[in-house]
């Protein structure tokens, strides 16, 4: 059974509720222009801005973008770094403009492996943006859908061992409710950029009934007609969640 926020048609007009990115090729698209990765990367935070406008346009509910994956520590220390500083000065740049366009934003991800300044900055964000309602933007930074199982797992264990659950009372919904999405639905849309067709361990969860959508576009490249092209795919399909398509047009479809 799909969890309970799954449905066949996202909302009326067909416009997922939730897009989650795995937005890749970065460093490609500056390598083939002769150029140091970072320059990729800043690239890649100009199509962010453009893709979040869009989504505000469109009324998509959720963005999730992946930023840094829980692997991606195994780059060279230069560029981690670099992608550091990048992530502190967008984020400085960008929360009050994100305020002012009444977009929320939200981290998930383990956070205890950064900087002081950099997870004071990022709950600054979550908290000063909180109540916003055009859009609730979802960066994932040291994420890892592993991790996310995991701290979830944790979180029941002791709920277990505190003798508030019963092990027979662990079903999907439950583990959804400790996933650090908890309160989001889940994405309907996936889209990864940079030709890759994998999913590098971005929300292994959340996506088991989630569309896919895989495009050579480079994430720099990616701009609101290739997002436009992504929600076509997006609509011209037919979510049936484990039923017939004969149940599906016939609407007699109850999840
Ligand atoms: C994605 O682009 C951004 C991050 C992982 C931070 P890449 O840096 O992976 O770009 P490619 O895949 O090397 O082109
Ligand atoms: C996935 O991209 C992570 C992010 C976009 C943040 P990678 O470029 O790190 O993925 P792999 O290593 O090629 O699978
Ligand atoms: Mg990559």
């Amino acid at each position: 059974m799909p969890s309970d926020n799954a449905c066949i048609n996202p909302t009326d007009n067909g416009i997922p509720r939730h897009i989650a990115i795995i937005m890749d090729g970065n460093g490609r698209w500056a390598q083939k222009r002769f150029m140091p990765r970072a320059v990729g990367h800043q690239a890649g935070v100009k199509a962010v801005r453009k893709i979040v406008e869009h989504c505000v346009r469109e009324r998509v509910e959720v963005l999730t973008l992946f930023a840094f994956s829980s692997e991606n520590w195994r780059r060279p220390p230069e560029e981690v770094s670099l992608l550091m500083e990048l992530f502190m000065a967008t984020l400085h740049a960008e929360i009050d403009k994100l305020h002012r366009n009444n977009i929320r934003l939200r981290f998930i991800g383990d956070r205890s492996r950064f900087s002081e300044a950099l997870q004071k900055k990022m709950s600054e964000g979550e908290t000063q943006t909180r109540n916003n309602t055009a859009l609730t933007v979802v960066i994932a930074v040291n994420y890892g859908g592993r991790w996310d199982l995991c701290q979830a797992f944790r979180a029941v264990n002791q709920k277990v061992l505190a003798g508030e659950l019963n092990p027979q009372d662990i079903d999907e919904s439950l583990v959804s409710r400790h996933l650090s999405t908890a309160d989001l639905p889940e994405p309907d849309l996936f889209i990864r950029t940079g030709g890759e067709q994998r999913v590098s361990n971005f929300l292994l969860w959340q996506l088991a009934y989630t569309e896919l959508y895989f495009t050579d576009t480079l994430w720099p490249d990616f701009d609101q007609k290739s997002l436009e092209q992504a929600i076509l795919s997006f609509k011209g399909r037919q979510r049936r969640f484990g039923h017939t398509g004969e149940q599906v047009l016939g609407k007699a479809v109850t999840l």
